[in-house]
């Protein structure tokens, strides 16, 4: 189901950007992946918040939450009960016109469903960048959902020719930054420990809701910097984003994680996620 803001419900394969739109030639624009569950939207809030933070970073005048509620409304009534994906386009529009904004709401790939179950095989990449490079240059963007994702599409392409199914990106300085397309989570011990979103990662919707699921299921998730050195010996790796959920990685860098086998952490704040995508916000 596609909805454009301001044109109601429009057929899928119906162009809705012009071709001097700057969301399509510079990728200049912004969105949002939220999960469907039965129909529902999961965590909608913080995902339109974080389309606001990131507004502000491009200074982009997206639509009032009020209008994508509305849209997400009317795109939901269409597409009934059903799991899936809602995401929101907001593209800058033509040179001195105005954004166009939409909504669609499809199935998710099965191939995520599978990963969450399995696991996946990840590879560490260098994004090329120490880990102070957001602070020093906030326009790189780091940690804000552009629509410029060509680089984190390349990382995924050169992790599946090396033979993996994801990327781990790594600062020039050796510390643990996110996936293309995920946050990153590893267990020692009894802590689990993310980096923090402020050396330049998505500020996680999934990660931000699995905070207070793991405390719940005594999981201690604690925010500190690590290396790729303690992510190489962590004795469980997850990676974390709306429609996947919790996947856990089962190899990294070629060699088991831990055992090999999906760690109990990992299957608690799956289950976590999962319960919360149900009954949740
Ligand atoms: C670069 C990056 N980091 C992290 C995430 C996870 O974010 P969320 O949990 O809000 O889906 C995503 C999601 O697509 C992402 O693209």
């Amino acid at each position: 189901v596609l909805v454009v803001l301001g044109r109601g419900v429009v057929a899928w394969d119906e162009p809705v950007v012009r071709a001097d739109d700057l969301g399509l030639q510079r990728g200049d624009g912004l969105f949002e992946t939220a999960r469907l569950s039965a129909g529902r939207p999961v965590l909608l809030a913080g995902h339109l918040e974080r389309m606001a933070a990131g507004a502000a970073a491009l200074a982009l005048a997206v639509p009032p939450d009020a209008e994508w509620h509305d849209a997400v409304t009317l795109a939901l009534a269409e597409y009934g009960p059903h799991d899936g994906v809602l995401k929101l386009v907001c593209t800058r529009g033509p040179e001195g016109g105005t954004p166009v904004a939409f909504v669609q709401a499809f199935p998710a790939p099965a191939l995520l469903a599978r990963q969450r179950a399995e696991g996946v095989s990840a590879l560490t990449l260098t994004l090329g960048l120490t880990s102070t490079a957001a602070a020093e240059a906030p326009w790189l963007l780091r940690g804000v959902k552009s629509l410029s994702y060509a680089v984190n599409l390349a990382s995924l392409r050169a992790a599946a020719e090396r033979g993996a199914d994801d990327a781990i990106w790594v600062g020039s300085d050796g510390v643990v930054l996110e996936a293309p397309t995920a946050n990153v989570v590893w267990v020692r011990g009894d802590e689990a420990v993310t980096p923090p979103a402020e050396i330049g990662l998505l500020r996680g919707i999934t990660l931000g809701a699995l905070r207070a699921g793991a405390a719940t299921r005594g999981v201690r998730l604690v925010e500190r910097p690590g290396t790729v050195d303690e992510l190489r010996a962590a004795d469980e790796v997850l990676l974390t984003s709306s429609i996947r959920g919790v996947c856990p990685v089962v190899r990294l860098d070629g060699a088991p994680v831990g055992s090999g086998a999906v760690g109990s952490v990992t299957a608690s704040l799956r289950a976590a996620y999962e319960e919360l995508c149900v009954s949740g916000p």
